[in-house]
C-alpha cells in the first residue's frame, strides 16, 4: 500500500490589522521585501518570507508578531490578507500534516521563534538597536486598540511655530482624567481621526511620538503632549490633506479624541546616573527629545544626571518648534546645536554638519559607555547622521563598525524617522 504523501506545513507570518498603526516600519526593515502594503493593510507574502524575523524587535505594537501553522497550500494569500479587518481563528490542520508540523517533516519555519532574544541577532544590518538601554523602565503597551480606544480631551492646543511662516507645527495636551494611561518618554500613541477613507472604511491611527514626559504635560497630572505638524503637501511638494494632522490641529479646548497605545519599547531613555543624552532631529522629531530633556531637567538636584547635547535640524528660528522655551534652558544643562537650513543671510545646515563641527565633544561622549544616541525626524537624515557619526569615530582613528555594533547591541543607538 502507498504511504500518504507528508503534507507540508508553513508556520505562517501575518500582522494583525487591528493592532497595526500601519507606520510603515516592518515594510522598511524586511530585507527581502516580504512586506507589502495597501491603503487597508499591511501584509506578509508567504512565498518571499523567511522568518528572519528582522522586522519584529522594530514594530512598536507587536503586531507584526503572529503566526499561524497552516498547510502550505493552503496559505493565506497577500490578497486574502489584504481584505481582513481581523486576523482569522486557528483553522485545525489535517492530522497526517499536524504529526509533520511536530517533527515529521522539516518545517520551512521562521529561523527563531517568536520573541526578542532571538531576533536581535537578526536584525544587525538595521541602523539602530532592536533593544531599549538596559537602565530603560518597562514600557507598557497596547492597553487601548482600535476597538478599545480611550478617549482623550484637548486641555490644550497652540501653534510653536511663527504665525509668519510655512511650518504650522502644533503643542497639543491631551488629558485621560482617571482612566489611566501610563507612558514613558520615546513612546507613541495613535490617534483614531473621526470619519471615513476613500472607501468608506474608519481611518487608521495615525502614529504620533509623545512630547511630554512620563509624569505628564504637567508634573504630577494625567495628560501628555503631542507636537503635530499640519500636512499640506505629500513629501514630492503636491497639495495634499493630511487627514489626521489637520484634524488634530484644528481641535479646541475640550474636544475629546480618541486614542490607542501606547506603542514603543526600545527608543527609550536610560534611567541610570550619569547617563549622558545624545539627541538629533529635525522638526517634530524634537517631540522625544523635548519629552527626555523635560524628564532630565525634572530631576535636577534629586539624581545624578548625565550630561545632555541636542542637534536640531529646522528651516529657521521661527519654523524650530518650541525656540523659545528651549533657548531658555540653563547651558550647562544641555548643550544646543541648531541646524539652520534657510535662514536668511546664513549658510544651509543640518545637523550632520553640525554633528562634525563638534566633533571633539560628540567623541568624547560616543567614548562613554553610558551615553545613548536618539535620532528623530526625517528619513533622509538617517543616512546623513551616520555618516557624520562615522566621520567623527574614524578621525580619532576608531573603527567605526565595531562601535556602531555595540551601540545597537547594547540598545544605544535609536532611530526613529519617516
Ligand atoms: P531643507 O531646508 O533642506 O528642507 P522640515 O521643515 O521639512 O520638516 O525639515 C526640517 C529640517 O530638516 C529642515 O531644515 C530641512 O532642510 C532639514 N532636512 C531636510 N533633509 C534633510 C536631510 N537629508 N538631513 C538632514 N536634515 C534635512
Amino acid at each position: 500500500m502507498n504511504a500518504p504523501l507528508p503534507v507540508e506545513v508553513l508556520k505562517q507570518h501575518l500582522i494583525d490589522p487591528e493592532i497595526c498603526i500601519r507606520c510603515n516600519t516592518c515594510e522598511e526593515t524586511c530585507p527581502v521585501d516580504a512586506i507589502t502594503h495597501d491603503s487597508n493593510n499591511y501584509v506578509v507574502d508567504p512565498e518571499i518570507c523567511n522568518g528572519c524575523m528582522a522586522c519584529v524587535p522594530p514594530c512598536p505594537t507587536g503586531s507584526i508578531d503572529n503566526w499561524r501553522l497552516v498547510v502550505r497550500a493552503e496559505a493565506y494569500s497577500v490578497q486574502d490578507q489584504l481584505g481582513w479587518e481581523e486576523l482569522p481563528q486557528d483553522k485545525p490542520l489535517p492530522v497526517d500534516a499536524a504529526a509533520a508540523g511536530e517533527g515529521g517533516q522539516p518545517m520551512p519555519a521562521p529561523q527563531a521563534e517568536s520573541g526578542l532574544a532571538q531576533a536581535v541577532a537578526v536584525t544587525a544590518a538595521a541602523p539602530g538597536a532592536a533593544v531599549p538601554p538596559w537602565s530603560a523602565a518597562h514600557p507598557y503597551v497596547n492597553l487601548y486598540t482600535h476597538k478599545t480606544p480611550i478617549t482623550a480631551t484637548v486641555v490644550g492646543n497652540y501653534r510653536v511655530t511663527g504665525v509668519d511662516t510655512e511650518s504650522d507645527i502644533h503643542h497639543i495636551v491631551l488629558d485621560f482624567g482617571e482612566q489611566p494611561f501610563p507612558v514613558l518618554e520615546g513612546q507613541s500613541i495613535g490617534i483614531l481621526p473621526p470619519g471615513v477613507d476613500a472607501q468608506g472604511r474608519p481611518h487608521h491611527a495615525r502614529q504620533y511620538s509623545l512630547a511630554s514626559p512620563r509624569d505628564g504635560e504637567r508634573a504630577g497630572y494625567n495628560n501628555l503632549s503631542l507636537t503635530v505638524k499640519r500636512v499640506t503637501q505629500d513629501h514630492g511638494g503636491a497639495a495634499a490633506h493630511g487627514v489626521c494632522s489637520n484634524y488634530l490641529c484644528d481641535l479646541a479646548k475640550n474636544d475629546t479624541v480618541q486614542v490607542i497605545g501606547p506603542f514603543g519599547h526600545t527608543f527609550l531613555m536610560p534611567n541610570h546616573p550619569q547617563a549622558n543624552l545624545i539627541m538629533i532631529c529635525t522638526g517634530t522629531g524634537s517631540a522625544p527629545m523635548r519629552a527626555m530633556t523635560e524628564r532630565s531637567r525634572r530631576l535636577i538636584g534629586t539624581a545624578d544626571i548625565g550630561k545632555l547635547m541636542l542637534f536640531f535640524g529646522a528651516r529657521t528660528e521661527r519654523e524650530l518648534p518650541y525656540f523659545g522655551p528651549l533657548m531658555k534652558l540653563p547651558r550647562d544643562f544641555i548643550d544646543i546645536n541648531l541646524a539652520l537650513s534657510r535662514e536668511p543671510g546664513q549658510p544651509k545646515r543640518y545637523v550632520q554638519d553640525l554633528i562634525r563641527e563638534r566633533a571633539a565633544h560628540v567623541r568624547g561622549l560616543l567614548a562613554d559607555r553610558n551615553t545613548c544616541i536618539y535620532v528623530c525626524g526625517l528619513k533622509g537624515m538617517e543616512v546623513g547622521v551616520l555618516d557624520a557619526l562615522r566621520d567623527v569615530v574614524v578621525q580619532s582613528g576608531e573603527d567605526w563598525s565595531i562601535l556602531h555594533d555595540a551601540l545597537r547591541r547594547e540598545g544605544r543607538l535609536h532611530f526613529e524617522t519617516y
